[in-house]
């Protein structure tokens, strides 16, 4: 790298892989970490501090379920001081009373709730967890009453697609202010689940066209995102915004990534936080010098006009389909194995017509670890 990079905006705060729901398409390892392996508060505060220092605007305070965390009034106040926007991602499932208040009067400055589903019983089964819908609607209720901001996340595959009309209106009903309709990334546990959640292309394209109509329909009421399934694509997108381009992620031990999935590149060995400055990372590991920029891309990345807007895709899903994290990422059409997206999207087809069992999905579980497919 000649020039130093420029300095990340964002940082994605993984405190737990505690939760008490299993989604199947969890971005957690399959190798999840217990909880005497959690950095403890001031270690945590101290990483805030120079993320601040470093120039990070906002952080998204995630899991596992972050509010498992008895602390975490005091990491976002910690936050709060040093002016950084802070965004709480929960499953909003078993928050104990007066603890979203106690959010909001730390400072916390927008709550994001996922639903597994638009209907109770789809939220119960995809999380496997009983009455976890009427909790959610709960915690929104009470997010709202407490003045927070609201964003309804929907992960969406095979199992829920259809429900996307109905989580427009879930979201409405509820007061958000967006919607995050979210494709499901085949990574983490959602590759283990691949056969599973893939959804089939007609219900896909119907999905496109009724969150385009909504999107306009409800122009200044609720803004809806829209990640679309990398499987269907023509091109990738900018995974992260490109590898430690503006963002880096930490997981429960400190270890600093620049992305979910790094630590599936074999090649590549990341540092905790402590030993080295945060900034030291940042700037100078190799592993996030790895894939910045674009002097790492091969043919055709290398001589491409959007080299510099999706940044070569996905080098965790070039390296899950193409064997090599160098790769272009195969969503692109430009991939010489592009086609292989369109084999495992029929390969899941086949697969997901066997007639399923009583558990029909490897959930999320500590303790499963689970060679992915
Ligand atoms: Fe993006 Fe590379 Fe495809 Fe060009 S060839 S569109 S840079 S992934
Ligand atoms: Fe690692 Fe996309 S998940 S670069």
């Amino acid at each position: 790298m000649s020039e130093p990079p420029l300095p990340p905006i964002g940082m994605l705060a993984e405190l737990t892989h505690r939760c008490p729901l299993q989604c199947p398409y969890c971005s957690n390892p399959l190798e999840l970490l217990k909880a005497n392996r959690e950095l403890d508060t001031q270690s945590w505060l101290d990483l805030f501090s120079q993320a601040a220092d470093l120039g990070v605007l906002q952080v998204h305070l995630s899991g596992g379920e972050p509010t498992l965390r008895r602390d975490l009034e005091q990491l976002i106040a910690g936050l709060s001081a040093r002016g950084v926007y802070t965004n709480l991602i929960t499953a909003g499932v078993g928050i104990a009373d007066g603890r979203i208040e106690a959010f909001a009067e730390a400072g916390l400055d927008h709550l994001q709730l996922s639903f597994q589903g638009a209907r109770p019983a789809t939220t119960e089964r995809i999380g496997n967890h009983r009455g976890s819908h009427e909790k959610k609607l709960e915690t929104s209720r009470r997010a709202r009453a407490a003045g927070l901001p609201l964003t309804i996340n929907a992960p969406i595959h095979r199992h829920n697609i259809e429900e996307v009309p109905e989580f427009i209106d879930l979201a409405l009903s509820l007061g958000a202010e967006r919607l995050e309709i979210a494709n499901v990334q085949y990574a983490g546990w959602a590759l283990t689940n691949r056969d599973q959640l893939m959804p089939e292309r007609a219900a896909v394209d119907r999905q496109a066209e009724i969150v385009e109509a909504a999107r306009e329909r409800l122009t200044g009421v609720m803004n809806i995102d829209f990640v679309t399934p990398d499987y269907f694509a023509i091109y990738p997108k900018p995974c992260m915004g490109g590898w430690a381009r503006d963002a880096f992620m930490v997981t429960p031990d400190g270890t600093v990534l620049p992305c979910h999935a790094a630590q599936t590149i074999p090649s590549l060995s990341f540092e905790r936080f402590g030993p080295r400055s945060l900034a030291a990372i940042w700037t100078d590991s190799p592993a996030f010098n790895a894939f910045r920029g674009t002097d790492w891309m091969q043919e055709p990345c290398r001589n491409c006009e959007r080299r510099e807007i999706d940044w070569g895709g996905c080098r965790c899903q070039a390296m899950a389909i193409a064997g090599d994290a160098a790769a272009t990422d195969p969503a692109c059409e430009k991939s010489p194995i592009h086609a292989r997206m369109a084999m495992l999207i029929d390969e899941a087809q086949r697969a997901a017509t066997v007639p399923s069992k009583d558990e029909p999905f490897v959930y999320r579980r500590i303790g499963v670890v689970t060679e992915p497919a």
